[in-house]
């Protein structure tokens, strides 16, 4: 392709340097000059050479005779960046051939060569037929024999590519800088073992003013000088740095500190990476400050959860329990009450009957407990002000209590009422105390009991209650707190487990019961002890609007006959065999039925013809609830009462207070069934 060119190259183009030189040759004789001659045309065949084939442009200007500057020669390169062939436009003045504001600058530095009479170098861009390229430019002026420069020599080379290239090559470190500078993450580089850069996140994880505080530092001089491992940050740090530079990277964990002083935790990972002709480290901090209080907070949240879990089921356990024996304590109650009805108060068999009875009335203490526990035993579910229970309850507490024991009451004035189950909430009241009590064993010390009100807002309870979804507002407190022995966290770990006592005659069913009625109401609990100082419970209950309700009518010990006639619905032949006669015994028409279809179909038959109706709650084909409904629907003014040995919280909280004439929870005794029928009697 050379070859095709030089064909093509204007003959005056190619000669013109050699007639050049051939003039600066001294002429002695004929053997010298032709020993010249040979000599320059050796010479004239080397540059020819090489501005044939220079990848450069190369180019030779002259000045016309109007004084415009012409192109007189140009190499194959030239041509290629004209983009078109050289006798097209040698000769003519370039502002017949390029654009003026091509030409006029290239003019210009022609002229400054030719005015200075010195080689210029210059950077220049211009679209000469390739679109628009830079060139990095040599014009060399030259004169003729007069000494006058009137010509220019001038390379020219296209350095488009290799700006662009270096323009890419600053953009790209430009934005390593930038992510470098912007990350989230600190970043710096070691150099040996010491910082030598470092970002913006870096000094502020740190808290330090600039970055100057911070580079030429060994990284233990930003560490505490132990590791949690027990290895000094000194030596470890140098171990990994070694490690890091062998392997290419190293990830771990480390503790650095402030320059405050205080400690945090991070992930490291280092990155060697070449620099300079060695290895530097690429350095990321990760803190993991947040990260381990969310992995802490889900550990606690999960063990919290499992708990839940655990009482839940064991409280289906204890509730199924509970009310099966229910049943049967019932049976036994209500035999055991119509023995003693119809025996003579004088039979040497009375005192059995009544220990009988005492001991099966402690059996459904026991029951009761379990009830609670599963957290749906909350049965007649009132307004209650808190302070009266407390205090209604003082005199049976003083009693109750170690003789060494003073006990104390803080009661809050004009506290708002709660909604809860009175007995369970006296249930929780002597529970606290009891175990207060316990806690000072045969020592002096005090048992307070305070109420109070307080407004809890989301992130106390977020803080305080974490497995219990309390809604934020008002809360009534009610807290039991001693100077007894206090707990050791091992024993405040499990003190809710059934049956988990350090008590050698206690049965550690207390607290699960309480927790289980605290459940039920809603209500949350803080618990402080300390070893040898005492302990404090303070329940939450949530203030209910409104006031609270007078006291519960007190049982009645009239002895006159009831009169009337009742349905009485049960699906347990015990009971139907126990109560029904015990009604009759106490001067009622007894009409039996064995499930709700059954005691609908009865009631149907006659609406008006019954006074009362006492009714089991769970039973099958038919339950209580939906019985009571149809039934009022015969008959709106019907009065029922309902009875259960179990935790029917929800169904119960329906009627309770309104269309409901009783309540009655297994086991009962003749004298509370009495007091029931007489109430129902009462209110109707
Ligand atoms: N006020 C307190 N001071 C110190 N320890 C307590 C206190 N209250 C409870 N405990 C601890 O918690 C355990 C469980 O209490 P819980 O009331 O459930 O059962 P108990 O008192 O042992 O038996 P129960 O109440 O069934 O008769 C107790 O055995 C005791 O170790
Ligand atoms: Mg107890």
């Amino acid at each position: 392709m050379r070859g095709d060119l030089r064909a093509s190259m204007p003959r005056r183009a190619t000669r013109f340097p050699l007639s050049r030189l051939l003039r600066a040759v001294p002429r002695r004789d004929v053997e010298t000059r032709k020993a010249a001659e040979a000599a320059w045309r050796d010479t004239e065949e080397r540059y020819l050479g090489l501005f044939l084939n220079s990848p450069d442009a190369i180019f030779w200007i002259g000045v016309s005779q109007d004084g415009s500057f012409i192109l007189e020669s140009i190499n194959p390169a030239q041509e290629a960046a004209l983009g078109r062939p050289g006798h097209e436009i040698l000769g003519k003045p370039l502002d017949a051939w390029l654009p003026r504001e091509v030409a006029d600058p290239l003019n210009a530095n022609y002229r400054r060569c030719l005015e200075t009479g010195h080689p210029i170098t210059y950077e220049e861009s211009a679209d000469i037929g390739q679109g628009p390229r830079i060139y990095q430019t040599l014009l060399v002026p030259i004169r003729n024999p007069q000494g006058r420069f009137h010509r220019i020599v001038g390379i020219s080379t296209d350095i488009t590519d290799r700006r662009r290239s270096e323009e890419e090559l600053l953009e790209r470190e430009r934005l390593f800088r930038l992510l470098f500078e912007r990350s989230g993450d600190a970043n710096l580089l070691i150099d040996g073992s010491c910082f030598v850069d470092c970002n913006q996140a870096t000094v502020d994880l740190l808290g330090a003013a600039s970055k100057a505080q911070i580079l030429g530092m060994h990284p233990s001089e930003l560490s505490p000088p132990c590791q949690p491992d027990g290895r000094p940050s000194k030596d470890k740090a140098d171990d990994i740095l070694a490690l890091a530079y062998r392997l290419g990277s190293y990830h771990f964990e480390w503790v650095h500190r402030r320059l405050d002083g205080t400690d945090f935790p991070v992930e490291v990972l280092l990155t060697a990476v070449p620099w300079k002709g060695k290895q530097i480290l690429h350095t990321t901090w990760r803190d993991r400050t947040e990260a381990r209080r969310a992995e802490e907070q889900r550990r606690h949240l999960e063990a919290q959860f499992q708990q839940a879990q655990k009482l839940e089921s064991l409280g289906v356990l204890a509730g199924g329990i509970a009310h099966d024996f229910n049943n049967l304590l019932t049976a036994i109650l209500g035999n055991l009450n119509l023995a003693q009805f119809n025996l003579n108060p004088e039979s040497p068999a009375a005192p059995f009957l009544e220990n009988a009875e005492r001991t099966v009335l402690k059996a459904s203490d026991l029951t009761k407990q379990m009830l609670a526990y599963s957290g749906k035993g909350r049965f007649v579910v009132k307004l209650h002000d808190v302070n009266a229970v407390v205090g209604e309850m003082a005199h049976l507490l003083q009693v109750s209590i170690s003789k060494k024991a003073v006990l104390r009451l803080h009661l809050a004035k004009g506290l708002p009422p709660i909604e809860a189950d009175g007995a369970q909430l006296q249930q929780v009241v002597m529970n606290l105390v009891t175990n207060a009590s316990e806690a000072l064993g045969d020592q002096e010390g005090t048992i307070a009991i305070t109420t109070g009100l307080a407004e809890l807002d989301a992130d106390y309870i977020a803080s305080t209650f974490p497995a219990q979804p309390l809604p934020p507002g008002r809360y009534i407190t009610l807290e039991v707190s001693d100077t007894g022995q206090g707990m050791s966290p091992d024993v405040l770990a499990r003190i809710f487990d059934p049956f988990f006592t350090t008590k050698p005659t206690g049965r550690g069913l207390g607290l699960s019961a309480m927790l289980g009625i605290l459940r039920g109401h809603q209500a949350g609990l803080k618990i402080y002890s300390e070893v040898g100082r005492g302990s404090s419970f303070k329940a939450f209950f949530p203030a209910a609007p409104g006031h609270a309700g007078p006291a519960e009518p007190s049982e009645t010990h009239e002895a006159t006959p009831l009169a009337g006639r009742i349905l009485l619905v049960d699906d347990e032949a015990v009971i139907l065999d126990t109560i029904g006669p015990a009604l009759e015994a106490l001067g009622l028409q007894v009409v039996l039925a064995n499930d709700g279809i059954e005691a609908v179909e009865q009631f149907r038959a006659d609406p008006g013809g019954f006074d009362l109706v006492l009714m089991d709650l769970t039973m099958p084909r038919m339950d209580g609830r939906e019985a009571f409904q149809l039934m009022r629907r015969t008959r709106p003014d019907v009065r029922v009462i309902l009875s259960s040995g179990y935790n029917e919280q929800e169904s119960i909280q329906a009627f309770a207070g309104k269309d409901l004439s009783g309540f009655l929870q297994k086991p009962y005794t003749l004298q509370a069934l009495r007091t029931a029928l007489r109430n129902a009697f009462r209110e109707g």
